[in-house]
């Protein structure tokens, strides 16, 4: 069995009483916790050419962080669950909007990243943040914890993905929105290898499986990726069989 589906899920950071800082000054500990499983890359080699790819100077260009929140709606008053979160490009630019931000990864590596950035937000934004260690099968929410949940550049590294959504759609709250961004399936100049894409078409699929309502899907606004807005319903699905 993998270490890292040993993990109990809440098993959230402790907030430490050092003040780290960001890469490069100071690089994270390597891994220990999600070693054996395949760490997802979009850039290449180490830790912080993760970060630094994550956090690239031209993303702004074609990933349009603000076209993507706004997406989301009002986020006032809503707690928002960014799966897959690695450095919390999104987190962190949803954290002023919104009640509550949770940054959820499987990598101890980005969850110690997330609280070195925590520490250095305004004091009235902190406590909007925490950070929690997931399992690769469990984003690890409460039952209908989550208002909001995005997961970008994410969804093709998670395996046996429409359990994962089963589990996912628990933590959401009804009525509650899922956004998934991911890399369209195509040559790009970026991204993962096709290994870790997963067609629009197919996300739809496991999306409605998994008892989502598939409510947006845009293919143009971004340039690399495609868009899904999904909702949770507001009664349970009954599938009709008895
Ligand atoms: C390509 S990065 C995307 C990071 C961030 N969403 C962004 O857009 O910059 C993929 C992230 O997903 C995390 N990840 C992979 N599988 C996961 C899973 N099953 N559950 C939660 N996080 C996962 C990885 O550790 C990594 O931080």
């Amino acid at each position: 069995m993998l270490a890292a589906a040993l993990i109990a899920c809440g098993r959230n950071t402790p907030d430490t009483a050092e003040t780290p800082s960001l890469l490069p000054e100071r690089p994270a500990p390597a891994a220990t916790v999600s070693e054996p499983v395949p760490i997802p890359k979009t850039g290449e080699g180490n830790f912080e050419n993760l970060v630094a790819d994550y956090e690239s100077k031209d993303r702004g260009i074609w990933q349009k962080p603000e076209l993507v929140i706004s997406l989301l709606g009002d986020l006032t008053d809503k707690t928002v669950a960014d799966i897959g979160a690695g450095t919390g490009y999104f987190t962190f630019r949803i954290v002023p909007r919104a009640e509550k931000v949770i940054g959820i990864d499987i990598d101890e590596r980005f969850i110690r990243f997330l609280d070195s950035v925590k520490v250095r937000l305004p004091v009235r934004y902190r406590d909007r943040f925490e950070s929690r260690l997931a399992r690769p099968d469990d984003p690890c929410l409460a039952p209908d914890e989550a208002d909001a949940v995005i997961i970008v550049n994410t969804y093709g590294y998670i395996r046996q993905r429409v359990k994962y959504l089963q589990t996912l759609l628990k933590g959401i709250a009804p009525g509650g929105t899922l956004l998934i961004i991911d890399f369209k399936k195509n040559n790009l100049p970026i991204g993962p290898s096709d290994e870790f894409k997963v067609s629009l078409v197919q996300a739809e699929k496991e999306l409605e499986e998994a008892g989502f309502t598939v409510e947006k899907i845009d293919k143009e606004a971004l340039d690399y990726q495609y868009i899904i807005l999904a909702s949770k319903p507001l009664k349970p699905q009954h599938d009709g069989s008895r």
